[in-house]
């Protein structure tokens, strides 16, 4: 059996060790365009489309992140098995990523360390809890747990998906029929969507609009489902009290972005739920053996679906 590697920036050496010692017996090659023998499985992110044209017998591509869409993006043959990673240490991150970022926003700790920071020993009056709803779009294996994770701080939690959900403690609403109600209770909203054909551009002026007063925007999913000028626009009006963005459509965002220098924007660079190496290799690893073996696996994507 033969594996490829296919990350961009450095030789991923770490990686191919780590592979090698959890799969002995098995090739594994560090994919060189013109120079690798055909493979039976490649190990991917942001994949160049030539790897897809060369290799063309491969069972399956393990993506090692949880979003596909720069996969999907690619001209793929219809029955070529996309294999997202399913958690692998990411889900715990993206909860303490968002429970950081709205405890943040709800207890005000921005202007508590600014104050200190002037010198001020000053209390501020506590807001109520029952006051911040927090709304996850997407309850999907992020979502889920991140909405989990709101809930045991005592949040109201909302969430919303394209399939009814059942969540205990979690007001569940699901598809376009649901999309007005879920934006109407949330105030502070998170982003957990993949980014696909109906995703993409979500968040704009027409739904941020009917967020409740005082809004607040979490993105942790990607850039383009952002319009950015709107954004813009509604935290200059101040319907929206402020945003944490860690995705971006241009990344690294471009210097003259007007989010750098926006007093009301939390921004981080795409890192609230890195991909763990470990974790990440004995999945695909017991993925690819479980394959071999005959059987099904999970994380599937439907291409059709786009995640
Ligand atoms: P997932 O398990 O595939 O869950 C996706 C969720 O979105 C599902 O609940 C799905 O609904 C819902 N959904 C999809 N299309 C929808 C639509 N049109 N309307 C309403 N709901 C829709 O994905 P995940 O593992 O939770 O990851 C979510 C995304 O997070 C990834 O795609 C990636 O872009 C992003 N991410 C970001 C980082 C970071 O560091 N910033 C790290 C990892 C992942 P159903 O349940 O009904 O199918
Ligand atoms: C990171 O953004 C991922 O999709 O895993």
């Amino acid at each position: 059996m033969h594996i490829t590697i296919c990350f961009p920036g450095p030789k991923p050496l770490g990686w191919l060790a780590g592979f090698q010692a959890a799969l002995p017996n098995v090739e594994f090659s560090i994919w060189s365009q013109g120079e690798t023998p055909m493979a039976d499985y490649a190990v991917v992110w942001s994949p160049p489309q030539a790897l897809i044209d060369e290799q063309v017998q491969l069972k399956a591509l393990f993506n090692i992140g949880a979003g596909v869409d720069g996969i999907l993006k690619l001209s793929l043959p219809p029955d070529l098995k996309v294999v997202r990673l399913d958690d692998a240490g990411m889900s715990v991150q993206m909860a303490e990523f968002v429970c950081h970022a709205v405890i943040r926003h709800f207890r005000e700790f921005d202007q508590v360390e600014a104050a200190m920071q002037r010198g001020e020993w000053a209390f501020r009056k506590p807001l109520l809890r029952r006051d911040f709803p927090v709304g996850v779009m997407g309850l999907g294996v992020l979502g889920t747990r991140v909405a989990k994770a709101l809930q045991s701080f005592e949040f109201p939690v909302l969430g919303w998906s394209r399939s009814a959900k059942t969540i205990d403690g979690v007001h569940c609403h699901h598809g376009d029929e649901g999309f007005k109600d879920f934006l109407a209770g949330t105030r502070v909203l998170v982003n957990l969507l993949p980014l696909t054909a109906e995703t993409e551009n979500i968040l704009n002026r027409e739904t941020l609009a009917q967020l409740m007063p005082g809004g607040y925007v979490i993105n942790v999913a990607r850039g383009a489902h952002l319009v950015d000028e709107d954004l813009l626009a509604l935290l200059d009006s101040g319907h929206l009290a402020g945003a944490a963005l860690d995705v971006f459509r241009e990344e690294p965002l471009p210097k003259e972005h007007a989010f750098w220098a926006h007093p009301k924007l939390q921004l981080t660079p795409h890192t609230s739920a890195r991909t763990l190496r470990d974790e990440t290799i004995e999945q695909i690893a017991s993925k690819i053996r479980a394959l071999e073996s005959g059987q099904a696996i999970a994380g599937v994507v439907d291409a059709t679906r786009g995640y």
